[in-house]
């Protein structure tokens, strides 16, 4: 089981010390771990002037999983474009062709007080996105800025093939199958020819699971939903721009963005598994970060590309446990709970594993 751990910038590093922790510790067990760490985003600018260098992205290849901290800050954002931390992040999911993004929103129920919606909206909620995560605008060429006709413009252009949509469609329904056998199919039929197409592919691999019930909803009354009664979605499947906008507002259903993790697979279950939060660089460095997003990041690793259930229940378990404890970090406190540092949350996820 071989782990390029790439902490990134911010308080990528802090989160995925905790993380790192958590699998020292199953490998003192007995687990057959080999970590090695990169630098990426910023730290690989910093480190060799790309955001994805050369050596990081070996690593990552000859991996059987990416454990990713976060990446961006203020001091990168007037880099040229390429240069940008982001950049790097794109990349890497590109180059390793991790297609499918599954971002789970799930509230546990001591936090329900942490949402913003009223507990009665949001208790109970376990939602999965889907998002599809090579593809769309954030690829489409042609893309740029030009001068036409003596003023500026700006394109991108969004764009699916059917095989694009097939593959990531077939995850949708595989995890819908494992679930609640409901997916939704989130897109903007109503204007976009590429949400046409997609649909239209939706509806030709649901043929393959008669067993799941398949609907469609536009983004925009999706985003609506999603805040009003977010309890009647189980499974959501969406292109790479919708899902990255609605998976950030689903992740604050759950209280805080702090709680999420992430996976992004290729089709053989190789995956990029990190934490839906960004770099938060206003509290970099300062040990007040929530690192349970990582450690679930690690319990999503076990679940898809270690296929060790027994181990990702294990880790979500402890998770849940500190939680019912009481110890919370700054962002998900609330007026009688204990409030503790990245590291503390981090020794007490150890003590309950
Ligand atoms: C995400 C992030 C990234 C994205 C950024 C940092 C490029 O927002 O993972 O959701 O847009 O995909
Ligand atoms: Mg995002």
């Amino acid at each position: 089981m071989k782990i390029a751990v790439l902490p990134g910038d911010g308080i990528g590093p802090e989160i995925v010390a905790q993380a790192v922790k958590v699998l020292e510790k199953l490998k003192a067990e007995g687990a057959p771990i080999e970590m090695e760490t990169a630098p990426i985003g910023g730290a690989g600018y910093d480190a060799s002037g790309d955001p994805l260098p050369e050596a990081t992205l070996r690593l990552a290849r000859e991996a059987d999983a990416v454990l990713l901290g976060a990446v961006g800050g203020p001091q990168y954002d007037t880099l040229d474009r390429p240069l940008r931390p982001e950049r790097g992040l794109l990349r890497i999911r590109k180059e390793l062709n991790l297609f499918a993004n599954l971002r789970p929103a799930l509230l546990y129920p001591e936090l329900a007080g942490a949402s913003s919606l009223k507990p009665e909206v949001v208790s109970g909620l376990d939602i999965m996105i889907v998002r599809e995560l090579t593809g769309d605008v954030y690829f489409g060429q042609p893309r740029g800025i030009e001068v036409r006709n003596g003023e500026r413009v700006g394109f991108n252009t969004m764009l699916y093939s059917e095989s694009e949509v097939r593959r990531v469609a077939h995850v949708a329904f595989g995890i819908a199958m494992k679930r609640g056998r409901k997916l939704c199919s989130v897109e903007k039929a109503n204007v976009l020819e590429c949400s046409e197409l997609w649909k239209e592919v939706m509806i030709e691999v649901a043929k393959d699971y008669p067993e799941v019930e398949l609907s469609h909803m536009y983004v925009d009354n999706a985003a609506m939903q999603l805040i009003r009664a977010p309890k009647q979605f189980d499974t959501l499947v969406t292109g790479n721009i919708f899902g990255d906008i609605l998976s950030d507002a689903a992740s604050m259903l759950s209280g805080s963005i702090g709680m999420l993790p992430s996976a992004s697979l290729d089709e053989h279950n190789k995956g990029m598994y990190e934490p839906i939060h960004g770099s938060a660089p206003d509290i970099a460095g300062k040990n007040l970060a929530n690192p349970l997003a990582t450690i679930l990041s690690v319990a999503m690793m076990y679940r898809y590309t270690f296929a060790d259930l027994a181990t990702a229940d294990r880790i979500e378990n402890a998770v849940k446990k500190v939680i019912a404890q009481g110890l919370r970090t700054g962002d998900i406190w609330t007026e009688g709970t204990q409030k503790v540092s990245c590291t503390e949350m981090g020794d007490a996820v150890l003590k309950a594993l």
